[in-house]
C-alpha cells in the first residue's frame, strides 16, 4: 500500500540567510518593474504581466475521492465559482510570437476553512505554469538570476525570439547526444505552442490537507485535447494568444482535470528543490476536481481592466491545508504583495479581493 507523506511544520527547512536572499531578489523584480512601468506608463505585474484571457468558471471537486485525495478544498464534492487569468510570464508585454513559459492563475472563490495568513479573505489561489519544474528551485538559486532579471526589459522581442532559438538547437543537439539540458536551455528552449492545449503545474509544493502535494491542471475535454501541441502561427501577430483563447471561448467550452501528486517519499520529492521532477512511478497525478470554463467573451475591455490593474493572485491567498511549501513559495509570500501594492499605487486603482463571482464584468 502506498504511504503518504504527512505534513509536518518541519518538513520545511529555511535557509539561515533566507530574508536577505528574498530581499534581494524583491528589490531586482522592482527595478525592473519600475523599467517597464515607466515604458508603457502604466504599472503592470512584475511577472505574468500580459494577461491573454480572463474568464469565468467552476471548480468541481471530485465525489467520492479517497481519504489521501478528500482534503482541504477538495474535502468534500463542492462546486465553487472561480477567476481564471491565462497569461506570460515576462514582466513586460512581449509579444505572443516569443515562446516564454505561460501561465494560468485560478482564483476560487468561497473557499472555506482557517487561512495560510490571516488575511480575511475567502480565495483559495493556484498558479500554475506549463512546466512542470523550476530550473532555479530554491530561493538562493533564484537570487542568481537577478541580473538577466534586470537586464529582460531592455532585451527586445527579436532579441528574445534569436535567445529561444539558439536553446531550443542546443538543446536538440544535447539531446541527441543523450545529455541532459542545463537549466536555463530548458527554460529558454520552450516551443510556441497554442495556451489552451498545455498543461500546468504548481512547480513548487503545497499542503494538502493531511499530506503534501504538487498540483497541476490537464487538457480534459476532447476540444482542448487537440490543440495540446498545435502551433502558433507565426503570422498570428503580437496578440496571437489572446485572438485563439477568445476565438475558441466565442464557441466552446473547456474542461481541464485538476491533479494532485502526493509526495510520498521526502528525499526523491522534496520540499525544499523545486528543480526536482517528483518521479510518477513514485506517486500519479491524480484527478481530484475539474475546472470547467463555458464558452463566454473571454477578453472585453472590463474584463481585461479587473483582471490585469484590479485583482491579485497570489499562491499565499490560500487555506492552511494548502498553506505553500519550501523557499520559492516562501519568498512569493514578499514578491506578490510588493508587486501589486507598486501597480496598484501608480495606477491609483483600489485593490479588490472577490468574495463573489458577480464582481467580474461581463
Ligand atoms: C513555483 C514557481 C512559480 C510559479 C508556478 C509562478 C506562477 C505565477 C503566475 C501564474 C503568475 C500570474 C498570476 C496572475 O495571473 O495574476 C505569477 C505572477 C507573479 N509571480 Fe510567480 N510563479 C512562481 C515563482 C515566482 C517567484 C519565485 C517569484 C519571486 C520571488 C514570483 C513573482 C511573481 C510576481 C511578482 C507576480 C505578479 C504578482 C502581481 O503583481 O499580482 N513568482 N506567478
Amino acid at each position: 500500500m502506498t504511504s503518504y507523506i504527512r505534513y509536518r511544520p518541519d518538513l520545511e527547512q529555511p535557509f539561515p540567510n533566507e530574508q536577505e536572499l528574498v530581499r534581494q531578489v524583491v528589490e531586482a523584480m522592482g527595478k525592473a518593474n519600475r523599467q517597464v512601468a515607466d515604458k508603457h506608463r502604466h504599472g503592470l505585474r512584475d511577472a505574468h504581466a500580459k494577461s491573454h484571457g480572463v474568464l469565468a468558471g467552476e471548480l468541481r471537486v471530485q465525489p467520492n475521492l479517497p481519504a489521501h485525495l478528500a482534503q482541504g478544498l477538495f474535502a468534500e464534492p463542492a462546486v465553487y465559482p472561480v477567476i481564471v487569468r491565462f497569461s506570460s510570464a515576462p514582466g513586460d508585454l512581449r509579444s505572443d510570437q516569443v515562446p516564454v513559459q505561460r501561465g494560468i492563475a485560478i482564483k476560487v472563490i468561497g473557499a472555506p476553512g482557517p487561512r495560510a495568513v490571516d488575511d480575511g479573505f475567502t480565495t483559495q489561489d493556484f498558479l500554475l505554469v506549463n512546466h512542470p519544474t523550476l530550473p532555479f528551485g530554491n530561493i538562493a538559486e533564484y537570487a542568481k538570476l537577478q541580473d538577466l532579471l534586470e537586464k529582460q526589459p531592455r532585451q527586445s522581442d527579436q532579441q528574445l525570439q534569436l535567445t529561444g532559438l539558439a536553446a531550443r538547437v542546443a538543446a536538440k543537439a544535447l539531446t541527441r547526444a543523450g545529455r541532459p539540458l542545463p537549466p536555463a536551455v530548458e527554460t529558454l528552449a520552450a516551443a510556441n505552442h497554442h495556451i489552451l492545449g498545455e498543461t500546468f503545474h504548481s512547480m513548487a509544493a503545497l499542503r494538502y490537507g493531511d499530506h503534501v502535494a504538487k498540483i497541476s491542471a490537464a487538457p480534459r475535454s476532447a476540444d482542448v485535447k487537440a490543440l495540446t501541441g498545435r502551433p502558433v502561427d507565426r503570422k498570428a501577430g503580437e496578440s496571437a494568444l489572446r485572438d485563439l483563447v477568445v476565438d475558441f471561448f466565442a464557441h466552446n467550452s473547456a474542461d481541464y482535470d485538476i491533479r494532485a501528486q502526493l509526495c510520498t517519499d521526502i528525499d526523491r520529492m522534496p520540499v525544499e528543490d523545486a528543480s526536482v521532477l517528483w518521479p510518477e512511478e513514485l506517486s500519479a497525478h491524480e484527478v481530484v476536481a475539474v475546472l470547467h470554463l463555458p464558452a463566454q467573451n473571454a477578453y472585453s475591455d472590463a474584463r481585461r481592466r479587473y483582471a490585469d490593474d484590479v485583482l491579485s493572485f497570489s499562491p499565499w491567498h490560500a487555506l492552511e491545508a494548502h498553506r505553500p511549501l519550501g523557499s520559492i513559495m516562501r519568498s512569493r509570500r514578499t514578491a506578490y504583495p510588493a508587486s501589486s501594492d507598486f501597480r496598484h499605487r501608480l495606477n491609483d486603482v483600489e485593490p479588490q479581493e472577490p468574495s463573489d463571482i458577480k464582481e467580474l464584468p461581463a
